[in-house]
């Protein structure tokens, strides 16, 4: 819904990727795939990913206080932390409480949101509504993921997608008409058997058996996932536009999540947005899922890409299914 009354800003982005890089090349002595055809049928180049020991609290934690430093906010000012991520520390407690920890956000709540990849604009539309209705005045929002843990590596459908990285933004009331000017978001859980990891929950608990059965992988069935992330991602954008009186020509920067380049692409097509407006840094890190909006934004505002004034619109498709999408007159 569009809001009313005081709007929320990003006050600060920022974002931190682990040091190790996973090329293409790399990935051609692992499984039966080829440089060629990843960049062809994705876009992707190469990504980063965690070491055995980096857990996703490690990324998350740097990402949060850059945040922090670019919204010029100090720890204790955080009402609430909210992290979006399909890969915790733990399933309890949430990683979210442990970034709250370790930045000295002693004066906050906080919860992790499961969205897949929408996780992101999931948490920053959510915590939009506490901040318009005066609730709290500053929320920390991270993206964060180390899907390469959850990776087959004898799957080449799934391998050569994803990566790791985390992004964080500190949301606060916006002065004058900056903000976030209308927020969307959608799901279909009928369809999330499209895109899963079947063990490890209550479902399926580990057992030896289902460690043999490799179902604590993710499982996806591409061609689905890419036919409904290209309609959905639509929806909530054309949703936003309209809410907010706008449409896709109005929009200055296209933060898509970086799943797939031909996705991306066909989205901006599809809302008439220019290839030049659409932010892409997937070649660098692959799909880093609940992160890759962020990290794309924090790498946005770093390029010199957004403008005090510019309207970005950010739009995300994952797992669940879910779907959203976010527009932004910049602080
Ligand atoms: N290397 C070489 N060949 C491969 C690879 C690979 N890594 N992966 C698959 N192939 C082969 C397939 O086996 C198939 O061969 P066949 O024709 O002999 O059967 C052929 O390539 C074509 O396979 P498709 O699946 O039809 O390829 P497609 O063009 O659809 O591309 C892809 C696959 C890249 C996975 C695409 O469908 C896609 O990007 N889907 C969306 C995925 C996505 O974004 N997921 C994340 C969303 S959200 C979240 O929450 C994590």
């Amino acid at each position: 819904m569009a809001g009313s009354g005081t709007r929320a800003a990003f006050l600060g982005v920022g974002h931190f990727a682990p040091e190790k890089v996973l090329t293409n090349f790399d990935l051609e002595k692992i499984v039966d795939t080829s440089d060629e055809w990843i960049v062809e049928r994705t876009g992707v180049r190469e990504r980063r990913i965690v070491t055995d020991e980096q857990a996703a609290s490690d990324l998350a934690i740097p990402a949060a206080k850059k945040a922090l430093e670019q919204a010029g906010t100090a720890p204790e000012e955080i009402d609430l932390v909210i992290l979006g991520t399909v890969t915790p520390d733990y399933f309890f407690p949430s990683t979210a409480c442990i970034v709250q920890d370790a930045i000295g956000a002693k004066n906050a709540a906080g919860f992790d949101m499961l969205a897949g990849c929408s996780a992101f604009i999931y948490s920053c539309n959510i915590a939009s509504q506490f901040i318009e209705n005066g609730r709290y005045g500053r929320v920390l929002v991270v993206g964060v993921e180390t899907l390469t843990k959850l990776m087959d590596m004898t799957d080449r459908n799934t391998c050569v997608l994803f990566g790791d990285g985390a992004g964080a933004a500190v949301l606060g009331p916006a002065p004058g008409d900056a903000g976030i000017l209308a927020t969307h978001m959608k799901a279909d859980g009928s369809l999330g058997y499209l895109l899963r990891m079947p063990g490890g929950g209550s479902r399926q608990p580990p057992t030896h058996e289902s460690l043999d059965q490799r179902m604590h992988y993710i499982k996806m069935a591409g061609r689905e996932v890419f036919k409904h992330a290209v309609r959905s991602m639509c929806e909530s954008a054309l949703y936003v536009l309209e809410a907010a009186g706008y449409k896709g020509e109005d929009v200055d920067l296209l933060v898509p999540h970086q799943a797939n380049w031909r996705i991306m692409s066909a989205v901006a097509d599809r809302l008439k947005i220019p290839h030049e407006k659409v932010f892409v840094n997937l070649d660098k890190y692959g799909n880093t899922s609940a992160a890759s909006i962020p990290i794309a934004l924090s790498e946005a505002l770093e390029q010199g890409r957004v403008k005090s004034g510019d309207m970005v619109l950010n739009i995300a498709f994952g797992a669940g299914f879910t779907w959203a999408a976010n527009l932004v007159r910049w602080i």
